[in-house]
């Protein structure tokens, strides 16, 4: 049995594999299926300072090997999340509270409200979905700057999470605008943008016409970010976009990632986390690794010929 704990920010998590946000609620209804205190964390459904509906039915969109979502961060409100969900969650396993806003100070309230409460703050300032705030904090490097140093300052002591969008120039000059803003670790990816056509009606499937795409589909570009992403800063990333299996794991991993999460797989395989686990416990005793802490970062680039 390989140990299979990895550290984030000075916190041990039992294992790597984390939930994404927004694919698994708060946990309760996954709780239900398989005790989710196996889980290395979980990372909750986006809260913001007060409830938001989210967007207008069809919010979700099928396409080969992906899907699209248009959820547009539906959720409680910080308050119900701290009353009702918070205090069952923590006795699981570790809690990452994902941090939605539409301006910068709603950011700061949430963080604030949320400081010392939770074990990981994710400021998710890369949602394609939601018509003001969202995306626009995440796509500009000055931005990004921004709102990380504002969030920051509210949660002094609660390490700090940046996840960035992958609808942008350079991902490497974005995370290093994260890491001066002093985020203590980043997450990436969210979802690309995108749109799916009902050509009967000759309208987007969506209500919303565009949505996000994830799924096994967007992996290989994932890899690509989280690999430039990780290796442009000196904070712990954690790799997300597409994950499956527990091959897809160690290939994060390896690209740079200390820990990962699944998003859309949750939905085609409700116990896709616990398979992971015990498939990264198999790989590692198959392939002699003792911890699979090891594997972070140990891709070995190849050696490329001067073609012109
Ligand atoms: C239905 C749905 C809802 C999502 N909601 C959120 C959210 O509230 N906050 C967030 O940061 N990311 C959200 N995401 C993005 C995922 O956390 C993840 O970054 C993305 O789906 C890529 O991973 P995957 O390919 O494994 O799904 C959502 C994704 C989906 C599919």
């Amino acid at each position: 049995m390989a140990d299979l704990s990895v550290t984030l920010c000075g916190k041990t998590l039992k294992n790597p594999v984390i939930p994404a946000s927004g694919t698994f609620g708060f946990g309760r209804e996954f709780d239900e299926i398989y005790d989710i205190s196996c889980l290395g964390g979980v990372a909750t459904k986006g809260v913001a300072l007060v409830p938001w509906e989210g967007n207008p039915v069809p919010r979700i969109a099928e396409s080969r090997g992906v899907i699209l979502n248009a959820v547009g961060l539906q959720n409680p409100g910080v308050e119900k999340f701290i009353a009702e969900d918070l205090p069952w969650l923590r006795q699981k396993t570790r809690v990452i509270a994902n941090v939605v806003g539409r301006t910068i100070e709603d950011y700061e309230g949430v963080c604030a409200r949320l400081d010392g409460l939770v074990d990981f703050l994710e400021l998710n300032i890369s949602c394609p979905n939601v018509k003001c705030g969202g995306m626009a904090f995440g796509i500009r490097p000055e931005a990004i700057e921004e709102v990380t140093a504002r969030a920051k300052a509210k949660c002094p002591s609660t390490p700090l999470i940046v996840k960035l969008s992958p609808n942008v120039e350079s991902i490497a000059l974005n995370a290093q605008a994260a890491e001066r803003g002093g985020a203590d670790c980043l997450s990436l990816v969210n979802t690309f943008t995108g749109m799916a056509i009902d050509i009967e009606r000759r309208r987007p499937v969506l209500a919303n016409n565009t949505g996000g795409v994830s799924g096994a589909g967007i992996k290989p570009v994932a890899v690509r970010m989280v690999y430039e992403a990780a290796h442009a800063v000196s904070i712990p990333v954690i790799g997300i976009g597409g994950i499956t299996c527990a091959e897809d794991a160690v290939e994060f991993m390896m690209a740079g990632a200390v820990a990962v999460q699944v998003g859309t797989q949750n939905f085609t395989d409700t116990r896709a986390c616990p398979k992971i686990i015990a498939g990264l416990n198999e790989w590692c005793d198959a392939h002699g690794v003792a911890r699979v802490a090891e594997l972070t970062d140990t891709l070995k680039l190849n050696e490329r010929r001067k073609t012109c």
